[in-house]
């Protein structure tokens, strides 16, 4: 359960939040001066702090910044009235998690509190690093055995420990962030805030003024100086997710921060020092983005200098069954049973499957089969059908099983699908005619999320021409090469089929005529 503590001295303001926030999951706790909050926040441990800036008795900055000298790390989001946001923005120099302006927009209010919620719990758990499931503390661990993983456990030692800048690299949920965390929660900064940013996440336009805060009037729509995340998070870690999508020009500026500890908010002439540590992560070769001019030589080189490479799942299996023990009890922990168990099958099916999406999709087969499961323990049936039965992945390494209840249809995938290399559509159609019955919930949108998480572990791919070939091969697999009806199951009319043939040259491949 989350605690929010609002410090205001209006007695409607305090009733308005309790109104708005207190809930099964939230409590609300209140302090009417700046004085009061000071003195239960050691004994009531909030997680986040609603303060109004203007108080009687001790103003909410004066609070702050003596909230600081004890506390770094407690999201605090300032409340202030229109016409004092320069107090705002003293407030973010003194590591304000945000600030709000009045009267609230209660949307936007309720965004940042969960948002602040989430900051606190990503600095509060410790990630512990542990090479086996040890009986209570596992709350939030790095689980693996693998020499790999006693690899990584490694680094991260030697990381905790130093200052140093890290890239961690590794395919979709390998464990990047998690590993982040670990690095920050085990080093000296543990007391100072983490923030995450996921680069990919923000608009070309926004990063810059997000990490870097702008100056008034520095772009359309910049109506106030912001101070941005570098200068807020001032002695602890930023995290970059996804360094590898952010724009030249942010590029340079995050090179020199690294150097010198300094950089300008955009728009401004004033040059801003602080001493935070970088941790960047990115599922994609930065090499080839070098290459590429996309992304800056000197900039990789000095990320480069430590590497923690997370390898892929289906490179370690010898982890799967200590992960899938570690979700099991976790998630029973969470629901305050006991771990379900599962039978031999469903093992050898987790072993075998190809773990395109890591230990985040084998943490969520586990968390779907755990739900299905009507008992205490998991059958096959309770799989999603992709991993219940496996169709054989070239280039997938190891042996299939194949899986129990469900029967197993193993064989090679046809020529000209595993001839573009390994797609991820490979894994939901069974060689020959049969098909795996697509999951639950199978859309279109999350087809295309697929395609898209696999399009950027492919370099140079034309991701369009890509697909509209297979389908196009698909479609006269299906109807053994009838042209009026393959172009009736692809929605085209024959003559832009005759088209997609020529220009993509299957007529060999197929044999089509
Ligand atoms: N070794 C591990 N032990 C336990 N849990 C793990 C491990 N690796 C990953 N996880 C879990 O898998 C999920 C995905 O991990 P995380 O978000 O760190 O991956 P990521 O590499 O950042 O992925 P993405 O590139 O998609 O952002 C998380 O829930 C994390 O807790
Ligand atoms: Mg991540």
């Amino acid at each position: 359960m989350d605690k929010l503590l609002i410090i205001d001295d209006e007695a409607d303001i305090q009733r308005s939040f309790r109104r708005l926030f207190a809930s099964p999951e939230v409590e609300v706790i209140t302090a009417s001066s700046g004085e009061e909050g000071l003195a239960i926040i050691p004994r009531e441990r909030p997680d986040l702090v609603l303060m109004d800036v203007r108080m009687g008795g001790m103003s909410g900055l004066e609070t702050l910044r003596r909230l600081r000298e004890t506390d770094a790390r407690l999201p605090v989001i300032m409340m202030t009235a229109y016409g004092t946001t320069q107090t705002a923005i003293e407030a973010m120099k003194l590591g304000a998690f945000d600030y709000l302006l009045k009267p609230f927009d209660v949307p936007k209010l309720k965004e940042l509190v969960a948002g602040a919620l989430r900051a606190a719990r990503q600095m509060r758990a410790v990630v512990s690093v542990q090479s086996a499931v040890e009986a209570d503390d596992f709350d939030l661990g790095i689980v693996g055995r693998s020499a790999a993983m006693q690899t990584v456990f490694k680094l991260i030692g030697q990381l905790a420990s130093s200052d140093a800048t890290a890239l961690i690299t590794g395919e979709s949920g390998t464990g990047k962030e998690l590993v982040a965390r670990a690095i920050y929660s085990h080093s000296g900064r543990a007391r100072q805030p983490f923030v995450a940013i996921n680069c990919a996440a923000i608009p070309e336009g926004l990063l810059e003024s997000e990490l870097f805060g702008h100056e008034k009037g520095a772009f359309t729509g910049a109506a106030q100086q912001r101070i941005g995340k570098f200068e807020q998070c001032n002695r602890g870690t930023i995290f970059l997710d996804e360094i590898g999508d952010m724009p030249l020009a942010t590029q340079t500026k995050i090179l020199r921060v690294l150097q010198s500890g300094t950089f300008e908010r955009v728009g401004g002439n004033e040059t801003v020092r602080v001493d935070v540590r970088v941790i960047a992560a990115t599922n994609k070769p930065l090499e080839q983005a070098v290459a590429a001019r996309a992304f800056r030589e000197d900039l990789f080189y000095r990320l480069n200098v430590v590497r923690v490479p997370l390898p892929p799942l289906r490179e370690r299996r010898e982890d799967i069954p200590l992960l899938v023990e570690y979700f099991l009890r976790r998630l029973g922990r969470e629901a305050g049973r006991a771990a379900k168990a599962m039978v031999p099958d469903v093992l050898r099916a987790l072993e075998a499957h190809h773990w395109p999406g890591n230990v985040r999709e084998l943490e969520n087969a586990i968390r779907r089969a755990s739900v299905v499961a009507t008992g205490d323990t998991i059958l096959t049936r309770d799989l999603p059908p992709e991993i219940a039965s496996p169709a054989v992945v070239e280039g997938a390494a190891g042996g299939v099983v194949g899986g129990g209840a469900a029967g197993g249809v193993t064989g090679g995938v046809t020529g000209a699908l595993a001839a573009g290399g390994v797609s991820p559509v490979v894994e939901m159609v069974r060689p020959g005619r049969e098909r795996v019955p697509p999951p639950a919930e199978l859309d279109v949108g999350t087809l295309a999320q697929w395609l898209f998480r696999w399009a950027r572990s492919q370099s140079e791919l034309r991701l369009l021409p890509t697909v509209e070939r297979e389908l196009v091969i698909e479609a006269l697999k299906e109807t053994q090469g009838n042209q009026v009806q393959a172009a009736r199951l692809l929605g085209i009319t024959r003559a832009t089929l005759r088209k997609r043939i020529d220009k993509f040259g299957i007529r060999r491949e197929l044999n089509v005529t």
